[in-house]
């Protein structure tokens, strides 16, 4: 029997605001498996590989593995992928029961494409494959892996010998006399079953399990498997979000693994590999000469253990065959292992982080262009209370000259937590109230969530009900938790039925009271259960075709997210680009949209950590992400949300938001001082807005995150790697919030030798390389334009933005553009001497170089995607800044946008004249030479952005 926390309780939970109450969530010691599989310890692999009997294909290999205790059979496929990826499959040879696996097209965009393999050399004892540049080395006996990257070793499978899978079974003899059989398991199992059986000793916790008052049945038995993943020569690994963690991950030896389940957890502690809301199992390693990454693909709660012999010195157990012996060269070990499901890796072998990410992008998919108001400020708050506080809000933007694209309302919009509906009296014209914002160029979003309230008079939940679309309890009743609405149903998201229905509902005609400016917020899809474990569902309720909820938990929110994307895209007749924002998300959510790090807190430490948590986000591809502006808890004093806001108009989705118990804090209730800089932040956000929208389209393209660790943009240097104060914005604008109390000055690492940094303040030169001090003194910032956070261009870099702030970003799109172009380090030099001043003399051709790009298309429709789009490359070399199309085919587009001003930062020499040639015409241009800064600035060239031209500095 389920049991149900009393609802007295639960309402306590859902609105008192509280630490974190660890008790509620378990640790590994209180998770069955992750016991088991953690006090596997490393060892020779009780598994041999059959290599007499492989079969050979021209892309892949099967061969069975045997355990050498009880002779179960597993069968291992070793698939060649294109782009330098390999796949490895570890199944059961002849189950019993089929175990889940995500269906292609879910997570993997399609079937991975496969490439050639060849067997390079082959006996009984090992087996050579060729897969592209790479060798993959396969030995019989302990089974393992190694896989080396042009002859480098960079990845080995099961060296440590952690493989371990629990096969489907039924109990042993004494336990199974007092239960019925269960369905879909052999009554009759094989010879190896009933070996194994007798090998495996029978825990408490195999058969069912339970955390405070919940029960877990567990009707088919122990299931997880597992196995170890080490990284010769690497002391670095990211990825594997979501955790309120570090950028580089940290050895786990002395606190539980990191856990990958989606929860809901209530005000969340930093710096713990506790579980979140969202679960992306793909870890990426670094080092000086290559990237790796690997992707383990299975939905089911999964823990990984990290050890490294640099972090855990001494602790260190067994190094793979290749460096055994040699404790100079560092290596990461991790052991995966997850409660069910097969073992699935794609093992993506670079060589170089741009490679991995393109890898990466290939099998889940990268974020598709998201329409401008999405890059935009948003501004939200659980709640925005009626029609009239919409107005005023968006009225206070206009009157404070604060541009805002988006504004939010949270739950209390709706009549009685009921999705799809209004509160009539406090919403009684929603669609009138929706054009009025949308008259401005804004959008609208609401929140609808995927717990159904169970009421038979809404017509959500009557229409599920009769359609028969929503979960079960093992015993086939209607799984019943409880929600913001209290007692709720929850949609099968998993069955292709039900995402199909759920799109449909978000049709103007059914969704009443909604226009097409409204965008959708996905809240507590993990999905969150306020009565149920871990504040979750229950692992044995049943999902389409009789799978458990263990198998697939950690991709409901996913199927949530789509099923909602592909709705809003459906209402827009497939043209117009939605924007959905999700809370759970797995691999591949980024196809949907947007995530945010969900309930943070109005917390110095809090802000600091959606640095490293957003970093992490974009390698893993969830490229759209942001953190609650100004924090989610408690509330903010002004310092504390002037920084918040000037690092949040640097992150990807940039969204304030806050609890219901929270004072109101829209940018204008700052005090004055304060107000300035937050509207300040806010408007460069706008200013960058063609930037961002370059480095999205560059993201949909390649795979390359918008947000960048350093190590991303400098893979070969090594101070880099554990930087997380200080990352980058596409490539070319370094960035560094302050997140402490009362900083006057904060120091930056400006990576590269051979690298000038420009200060986008002062457009002071400076050297990478080297730390530098960046007054950020707010009191100073008072009566300056000044971002006051140390953002710097990179030298060698062009990058496009626009000066005219308007009202929301679509009324600037006409407006024309400011190029600011970086040189790099050939000559703009940081010190006057003899020699650099004669050779600039005796040289203007040696002024320096940059480049960048510009995307521009129609700014929300997927025309683009037929190539209505514009794409220039701007190029300043020897003295002259060209222009030129790498459109790449098909249509192009018409802008009304011109270029106004072209800032040229770095520029050694005062000009005699500057000119502009086009095809058609050929004319002198005015500009300002600032030789203390040496900044040139060219004024009105008035060049249509689709006019190929040449600006020549004599
Ligand atoms: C939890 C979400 O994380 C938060 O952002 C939202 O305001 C509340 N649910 C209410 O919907």
């Amino acid at each position: 029997m389920i049991t149900r926390a009393p609802i007295a309780v639960i309402i306590f939970c859902a609105v008192i605001i509280q630490a974190v109450d660890k008790s509620n969530f378990k640790t590994c010691s209180q998770s069955g498996f992750c016991k088991r599989q953690r006090d596997h310890k490393p060892a020779e692999s009780q598994y041999r590989a059959l290599l007499d009997a492989v079969e050979i294909g021209p892309s892949a290999i099967k061969v069975h593995l045997v355990n050498k205790q009880n002779s179960a059979k597993l069968l291992l496929e070793v698939f060649a992928l294109q782009d330098n990826t390999v796949r490895v499959k570890i199944n059961d040879l002849e189950p019993n029961k089929l175990r889940y696996e995500i269906p292609v097209g879910d997570v993997l965009v399609q079937e991975p494409q496969q490439a050639s393999l060849q067997v390079h050399s082959k006996d009984s004892s090992h087996m050579k494959l060729k897969v592209q540049d790479n060798t993959v080395i396969l030995y019989a006996s302990p089974f393992h892996m190694d896989f080396l990257s042009s002859d480098t070793p960079v990845m080995s499978l099961n060296s440590q010998g952690l493989l371990k899978y629990e096969q489907y079974r039924s109990k042993s003899k004494n336990e199974a006399a007092e239960d019925k059989p269960v369905d879909g398991v052999d009554e009759n199992p094989g010879e190896e079953q009933e070996k194994e059986e007798e090998n495996t000793a029978e825990e408490p916790d195999m058969w069912e399990e339970t955390f405070k008052t919940h029960q877990d049945s567990k009707p088919y038995g122990p299931s997880s498997v597992g196995m170890d993943i080490s990284f010769p020569g690497f002391e670095f690994v990211y990825g594997i979000p979501e955790h309120a963690d570090d950028l580089a991950l940290k050895s786990t030896k002395d606190t539980d693994p990191y856990r990958l389940y989606n929860l809901d957890v209530f005000e969340y502690e930093l710096n713990n590999p506790m579980a979140l809301y969202g679960s992306v199992p793909y870890m990426i390693a670094h080092n000086e000469e290559k990237s790796v990454g690997v992707f383990w693909q299975n939905a089911a709660e999964t823990w990984i253990d990290i050890r490294s012999n640099t972090a855990d010195r001494g602790m260190f157990s067994k190094l793979v065959d290749f460096v055994k012996g040699d404790d100079k060269i560092p290596q990461v070990d991790t052991h995966w292992f997850s409660e069910s499901g097969i073992i699935d890796m794609f093992i993506m072998l670079g060589p170089q982080p741009k490679d991995v990410f393109r890898q990466y992008g290939l099998l889940t998919g990268t974020t598709p262009l998201p329409p401008l108001f999405a890059l935009a400020y948003h501004q939200c708050r659980w709640n925005y209370n009626d029609e009239h506080d919409v107005a005023s809000v968006d009225a206070g933007f206009d009157e404070h000259d604060i541009p805002v694209d988006v504004i939010w309302l949270d739950i209390e919009h709706t009549d009685g937590r009921r999705y799809f509906t209004w509160d009539a009296h406090k919403f009684p014209h929603s669609d009138e109230m929706i054009r009025n914002v949308s008259a401005k160029g804004r959008k609208m979003v609401t929140i609808v969530d995927p717990h159904i309230k169970k009421d038979s008079n809404y017509f959500i939940c009557q229409q599920f009900q009769d359609r028969d679309l929503f979960i079960k309890n093992k015993d086939d009743s209607i799984y019943d938790g409880w929600c913001w609405p209290g007692s709720s149903y929850y949609p099968d998201f998993t069955d292709p039925k039900v995402r199909e229905f759920w799109a449909s509902k978000f049709h103007t005609d059914e969704y009443k009271g909604s226009t097409n400016d409204l965008h959708i917020w996905n809240d507590m899809n993990e999905p969150s259960v306020f009565n149920g474990p871990e504040v979750t569902m229950h692992k044995d309720a049943k999902h389409m075709n009789g799978w458990e909820h263990r198998d697939v938990h950690n991709v409901y929110g996913l199927y949530v997210h789509r099923a909602t994307y592909e709705g809003i895209k459906l209402r827009g007749g497939n043209n117009h680009r939605p924007f959905v924002l999700s809370r759970a998300f797995y691999a591949g959510s980024q196809r949907y949209g947007a995530v945010w790090t969900g309930d943070n807190k109005a917390d110095w430490t809090h802000l600091k950590i959606s640095m490293p948590m957003l970093l992490t986000l974009n390698l893993v591809g969830l490229t759209q992400s942001g953190a609650d502006v100004g924090g989610f808890f408690t509330n903010p004093e002004p310092e504390l949300l002037t920084r918040w806001y000037q690092a949040a108009s640097y992150q990807p989705f940039f969204r304030a938001h806050a609890h219901l118990d929270t004072r109101r804090r829209e940018p204008w209730l700052q005090p004055p001082d304060h107000k300035q800089v937050t509207r300040e932040a806010i408007r460069t956000r706008y200013r960058l807005l063609p930037y961002w929208y370059t480095v999205f389209q560059e993201n949909e393209a390649t795979g390359m995150p918008v947000m960048r660790p350093l190590w991303v943009e400098f893979p070969k240097e090594k101070e880099t790697f554990r930087i997380e104060d200080t990352f980058m914005i596409g490539s070319s604008l370094l960035v560094r919030p302050v997140t402490d109390a009362g900083m006057t000055s904060v120091s930056v690492y400006l990576p590269g030798q051979d690298q000038v940094w420009y200060d986008r303040d002062t457009w002071q030169m400076k050297n990478g390389g080297q730390q530098v001090l960046v007054n950020v003194n707010l009191q100073k910032a008072k009566n300056m334009l000044s971002s006051q956070i140390p953002v710097f261009q990179r030298g060698g870099s062009i990058i496009p933005q626009k000066t005219r702030i308007r009202r929301s970003s679509i009324l600037m799109a006409d407006d024309p553009y400011t190029l600011i172009v970086a040189l790099d380090k050939k000559n703009a030099l940081s010190s006057f001497s003899w020699k650099t001043d004669f050779l600039s003399f005796i040289s203007k051709r040696q002024q320096g170089h940059a480049k960048g790009d510009l995307y521009e298309d129609d700014y929300y429709s997927f025309r683009y995607k037929n190539g209505q789009y514009i794409k220039r490359r701007f190029t300043f070399a020897n003295s002259k800044l060209s222009s030129s199309d790498i459109h790449s085919g098909g249509i192009s587009m018409k802008s009304n946008a011109w270029i106004e001003r072209v800032i040229v930062v770095g520029y050694a020499q005062h000009p005699s004249s500057v000119g502009l040639s086009t095809g058609s015409k050929q004319s002198d241009l005015s500009f300002d030479y600032d030789s203390e800064r040496r900044v040139l600035t060219i004024r009105k060239p008035g060049i249509n952005i689709n006019e190929d031209f040449t600006i020549t500095v004599q």
